[in-house]
């Protein structure tokens, strides 16, 4: 399946994206985990990358697409993908679209993640990631690690976001409202947007997905 995943920040995008690759074995593109990697790397895109990052904005179309690009572009997204974070505006959706026409393929779905604001707050203020891979993703209270300020997964150390400060986080919803939202009505003229309620345990959610999306294969 051919998947894009929306939500605003703190929806469980990334939570949700992760398990769901695995469960439909395809793999989790995630850009905001790919310009994490750069900045880690301190590769000049990470540099970019991070000054739009940590002001809450969007990092430019034109270095995020071809970013995007090659990593669609890889062997292992060949017979699907899910997207965790792109598209993000309408441009983005349009170059999206260019590319799979290019391609002969189509899109299957769109995951709208709802949740509301006040809960996106309170899992953003307890996130904590993993300074190896920053899918590596936990909650100070919701689901934390077994040792406190180490990955389960793989020993790494735990921090916090720079983007995830009360003031960044206002600017990355308003960022949400006003050029993300968009794309759901743009998806939704084209029949593929299903949204379920980001609220609840998160295998709860998991299963909620799957069976949307099922029953949105199925309808096709
Ligand atoms: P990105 O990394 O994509 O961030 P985001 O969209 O703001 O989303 P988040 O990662 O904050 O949240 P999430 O929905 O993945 O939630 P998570 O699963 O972690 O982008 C960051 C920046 O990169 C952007 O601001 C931009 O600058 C740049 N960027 C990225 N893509 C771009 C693009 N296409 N174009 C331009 N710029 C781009 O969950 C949050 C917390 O809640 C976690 O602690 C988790 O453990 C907890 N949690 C999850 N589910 C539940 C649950 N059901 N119950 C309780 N707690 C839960």
């Amino acid at each position: 399946m051919r998947i894009v995943l929306v939500g605003p920040p703190g929806a469980g995008k990334g939570t949700q994206a992760t398990r769901l690759a695995e469960k439909l074995s395809i793999p989790h593109i995630s850009t905001g985990d790919l310009f994490r990697a750069n900045i880690s790397r301190q590769t000049e895109l990470g540099k970019l990358a991070k000054s739009y990052m940590d002001a809450g904005n969007l990092v430019p179309d034109e270095v995020t697409i071809a970013m995007a690009k090659d990593r669609m572009e890889q062997p292992d997204a060949e017979n699907g993908f899910l997207l965790d974070g792109f598209p993000r505006n309408v441009s983005q959706a349009e170059a999206l679209g260019e590319l799979l026409e290019t391609e002969a393929i189509k899109l299957d779905a769109v995951l709208d993640l709802e949740v509301p604001e006040e809960e996106v707050v309170k899992r953003i203020a307890g996130r904590r990631i993993c300074r190896n891979d920053s899918s590596h993703v936990f909650h100070v209270t919701y689901s934390p690690a077994k040792k406190e300020g180490v990955c389960d997964v793989c020993g790494g150390e735990l921090y916090q976001r720079d983007d995830d400060s009360e003031e960044t986080v206002r600017k990355r919803l308003e960022v949400y409202h006003t050029q993300t939202e968009p794309i759901i009505d743009y998806y939704k003229a084209q029949g593929l947007v299903v949204t379920i309620s980001s609220l609840g345990p998160v295998e709860e959610i998991t299963q909620r997905a799957l069976e949307a999306l099922k029953r949105e294969d199925g309808g096709k």
